[in-house]
């Protein structure tokens, strides 16, 4: 599974990559918001640091206006991908640029459906937002599910983008259903790496080693 993070901290995006296993960003008009920073600006500052897909969503809600803001915003950068919402409009946008080879990936996704309207109008990425739906007593598992499903019955090779990840289970369902990727926050990739047990396992091999007095480096006698 392919690993994004959900952020436009620039900070964060830096400490993600340097872990050397991140594929991509995503973005979302609330993300920039809590940031307070010029759009355009962070997403040159975003895509100077990741090679790989950087969403960038536009505000509009019709046609001709998504257009219009998408075609200000994929002069950015190589690897900016238009985030579009799933709605009737946004569909109609995204069959329009993806006609023209450009990668969408379709947002705020609730229902199988949309998913696959998204898919038929040629969108690179869907992106289910699990989280929201687990929020207000759904299961957001079933949408992964049930999209999986439907790509591999009709061979729809839109991207399945796990996204509204809140913490570890959420990835591990993912990737056993077979989500495409995961968008997840900053918290949530530090937690990914986090187990006690690992901790005391490393904790007692290093205070073993010790007490052998050895060292892994050639001392300069040995060199
Ligand atoms: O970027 C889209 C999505 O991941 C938002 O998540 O936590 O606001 O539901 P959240």
């Amino acid at each position: 599974m392919e690993l994004y993070i959900d952020t436009a901290n620039i900070d964060e995006i830096r400490q993600a990559a340097a872990l050397g296993v991140l594929d991509g960003v995503t973005t979302n008009p609330s993300l920039v918001a809590k940031e307070g920073v010029d759009f355009r600006t962070r997403l040159e500052e975003i895509c100077a640091v990741v090679a790989g897909p950087v969403s960038a969503e536009v505000v509009s809600t019709e046609h001709d206006g998504m257009i219009a803001e998408a075609d200000e915003l994929i002069p950015i950068a190589e690897n900016i991908v238009i985030k579009l919402p799933c709605i009737e409009e946004g569909v109609k946008a995204c069959k329009t640029l993806s006609d023209r080879g450009v990668r969408v990936n379709m947002t705020l996704c609730f229902q199988p459906l949309q998913a696959m309207m998204a898919a038929k109008a040629g969108a690179f990425l869907i992106s289910p937002f699990i989280g929201r739906i687990d929020d207000v007593g759904g299961d957001g598992m079933e949408l992964i599910q049930q999209i999986r499903q439907i790509y591999d019955n009709y061979g729809f090779d839109t991207k399945i983008l796990a996204a509204s990840i809140r913490h570890p289970q959420h990835m591990v369902q993912s990737a056993l259903l077979g989500a495409d990727v995961a968008t997840v926050p900053f918290k949530v990739i530090q937690q990914v790496l986090k187990h006690p047990l690992t901790d005391t396992g490393l904790e007692k091999f290093l205070a073993d080693w010790k007490k052998t007095g050895a060292s892994i480096r050639k001392t300069p006698a040995m060199a």
